[in-house]
């Protein structure tokens, strides 16, 4: 646990600010004032968005903003387009305009250590959200708004066990695997937790023949996918890390003469709208959920830091499993 004191402590580096105006982008909240500061000044939240890769991504984008507005905060929000330098001259701005808590989703875990410390400097507390960092001192973000990634890899291969019974499939299960981002955190941990689970349970029976990554976008999963079964033509199983790379190599499959959902079985993470689709027409066969509806909680927590408050190290969002037979009932409910 870290509280607001124990992150004001050291005061290390200097701030800078960085050109970012092009990408920053200013949504004031609807109402005059925020919450908790008795109708004084609004609360500024510097939010720094991955990009705009996937519909997970809109998704999120929309709930912070929608959030943001509802709470009454001057949201100042700013798209990477998957770029590192880009967060990082965003966050560099932020500082310098003095925002009272910095948010971001990092694309990458490594690298960060630098800016964290000129924003904890200018005690300016940061909350991460969506993806985590890896960095040599934890002080320098006060907790992670987010899923576990490593469990959503652990989920994806104990509902492949699901579907592979439910296919009545028999023999070698010839896996190829999407990945995110290399580098980001959700491609590292799904990769983890399905690898795991594969050692524990099917070191004889499952095998990943081919994995690469296909960047977490729709095009990407499509090239690859192509790629994959040119060079192994016998793949009987698809991990995507999300759904968008997923439907991408549905159309690759379908352009190879083959049927996604039966003669590869498609298991997919996150849970859009298109995913559901898909998944009701028979083309995918199981989705392991991550909610991008982190809107609500990160205002909560911006607001709790703000006041000083303490907020737990990682907090977690709540998620579930879907097959194919309960797509098309599950459909309708479907937030995004
Ligand atoms: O960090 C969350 C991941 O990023 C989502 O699973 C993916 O769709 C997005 O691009």
């Amino acid at each position: 646990m870290l509280n607001r004191r124990n992150f004001l402590t050291a005061a290390v580096g200097v701030a800078a600010a960085g050109g970012l105006a092009a990408c920053a982008k200013e949504d004031e909240g609807s109402s005059s004032s925020s919450a908790g500061d008795g109708g004084g000044k609004k609360l500024t939240l510097g939010f720094s968005q991955v990009g705009s890769e996937s519909g997970w991504r809109s998704a999120n984008t929309d709930s912070v903003k929608a959030s943001a507005k509802e709470a009454g905060y001057k949201l100042q929000f700013s798209d990477a387009q998957q770029k590192q330098e880009n967060q990082i001259s965003a966050i560099r701005n932020f500082i310098a305009q003095k925002v009272d808590v910095i948010a971001f989703s990092p694309v990458v875990v490594t690298g960060w250590d630098a800016v964290l410390k000129e924003a904890k400097a200018k005690k300016i507390p940061v909350v991460l959200t969506d993806r985590s960092v890896e960095t040599s001192d934890e002080s320098l973000y006060v907790t992670l708004v987010g899923s576990d990634f490593t469990d959503e890899g652990r989920r994806a291969a104990k509902i492949l066990e699901k579907v592979l019974e439910t296919a009545g499939h028999k023999g070698a299960v010839k896996i190829a695997q999407l990945e995110g981002t290399t580098g980001a955190a959700p491609a590292i941990e799904r990769a983890k937790g399905f690898k795991e689970v594969m050692d524990a349970d099917h070191k004889d029976d499952w095998k990943i023949v081919a994995s690469q990554t296909g960047d977490f976008t729709r095009a990407g999963g499509k090239q690859v996918m192509a790629a994959f079964l040119q060079s192994n033509p016998d793949i009987n199983v698809l991990y995507a890390h999300n759904d968008d790379m997923g439907l991408g190599a549905i159309q690759a499959i379908e352009a190879a003469g083959k049927k996604p959902g039966k003669d590869i079985l498609i298991v997919t993470v996150d849970g859009v709208k298109d995913g559901f689709v898909a998944m009701s027409e028979g083309k995918i066969n199981a989705i392991v959920e991550c909610n991008p509806l982190l809107g609500p909680q990160l205002m909560e927590v911006v607001q709790k830091v703000k006041d000083g408050e303490t907020v737990e190290r990682w907090i977690k969002t709540k998620e579930s499993d879907f097959m194919q037979a309960q797509a098309k009932d599950a459909l309708p409910t479907r937030k995004y």
